[in-house]
């Protein structure tokens, strides 16, 4: 059975911090941030909201639910949830168990995946995976992180890149294509290396209610990781499928990376959807939220054929070939 996107839907907190913003409170500048990222302005919950990643999870749940219910999905017939997080708002219990009472869905499955930046990659692929066993049909796969919680304002290099958010999508199994090619997953690659753990850390998410330990990055390793390896990662990938894609929906975490990747792939930039300059890097939420709103704005279509790919801590990363 094949795996087809029914529903998508996307929240970020309603307040924005402007580049500017935050360089009344740092020693930066729009100009140095614009130019080295891409990033114009991030949303981030208020300090003192609660539950905020489980807030998140529901919000951006919610519109895609309504999407796929919109195409007939009934919501008890989720059997599984998947949130991708490495902000949880408790060590336990899991944010999908509270995810799935709260949307009504109290009896599916349901368990969290940490993998950072390339947490929904490997959670849209473990959903893929039960779908085409047979095992579960339709699968709820959430992508939520609230980068705020680890985010020292105190260090420059690392506070400007992120901001908080959660994206969904609702996945079914299309029995109309078993044993054939027509729609869905046609390839998947997730490759790790933890050897070079330290390039980008963060040493605990539980020091208080609202507040975790402090993310550590080389940004400069992380750029040359990304910048070498997704290519090569993509590439194989295609060529395993033997097709290339209309669209390459890629992890935002810096324009200057997606701008690096597509040179290396000799693929036009209009090929790169982007909204790095709006939320920033909102970690396991930056492809299911660009997803959305490529749905929604009508740019992405079903037949089109398109390559996800994330990428980061581990460090990690992974790529998905889809037709949609
Ligand atoms: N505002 C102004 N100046 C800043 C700054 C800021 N926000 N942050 C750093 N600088 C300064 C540095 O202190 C340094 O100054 P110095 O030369 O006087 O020491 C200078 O800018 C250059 O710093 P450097 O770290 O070499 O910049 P860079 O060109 O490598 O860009 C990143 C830094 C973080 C933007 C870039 O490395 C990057 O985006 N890496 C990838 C990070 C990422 O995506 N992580 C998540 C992956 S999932």
């Amino acid at each position: 059975m094949f795996s087809r996107i029914i529903g998508t839907g996307a929240f970020v907190p309603e307040k924005t911090v402007t580049n500017d913003d935050l360089a009344r409170i740092m020693d930066t500048n729009d100009e140095w941030i614009r130019s080295r990222t891409g990033i114009r302005e991030r949303h981030l919950f208020e300090e003192d909201a609660k539950d905020k990643t489980q807030t998140a999870a529901i919000k951006a749940s919610e519109r895609a639910l309504v999407m796929a219910e919109e195409k007939g999905l009934k919501r008890s017939d989720i059997e599984l949830i998947i949130v991708a997080t490495c902000t949880p708002d408790h060590a336990f219990p899991a944010t999908a168990c509270v995810l799935a009472d709260r949307l009504g869905i109290g009896s599916a499955a349901a368990f969290d995946l940490s993998l950072a930046c390339t947490g929904f990659l490997a959670a849209f692929s473990t959903a893929s995976a039960y779908i085409g066993s047979g095992m579960y049909k339709n699968v709820l796969v959430v992508g939520v992180d609230v980068m705020s919680k680890l985010l020292d304002f105190g260090d420059r290099s690392t506070s400007i890149l992120f901001g908080d958010g959660a994206g969904a999508v609702v996945l079914s199994g299309d029995e109309r294509f078993r044993g054939s090619c027509e729609s869905g997953v046609l390839g998947s690659i997730m490759r790790s290396d933890g050897s070079r753990a330290g390039v980008l850390s963060c040493d605990s998410i539980y020091k208080n209610e609202d507040r975790g330990g402090v993310l550590h990055m080389d940004g400069r390793a992380v750029f040359e990781f990304a910048v070498r390896e997704v290519p090569k990662l993509i590439k194989e990938l295609c060529e395993g499928v033997g097709s290339v894609p209309s669209y390459y929906i890629l992890h935002q975490a810096n324009y200057r990376i997606i701008e690096a990747v597509a040179k290396r792939l000799r693929e036009p930039m209009d090929k790169f959807p982007y909204n790095i300059d709006r939320f920033a890097n909102t970690t396991a939420a930056t492809i299911p939220i660009l997803l959305d709103e490529l749905f929604r704005s009508g740019r992405l279509r079903e037949g089109d054929e398109v390559v996800l790919s994330g990428f980061g801590a581990g460090l990690s990363l992974g790529a998905i070939y889809l037709r949609l």
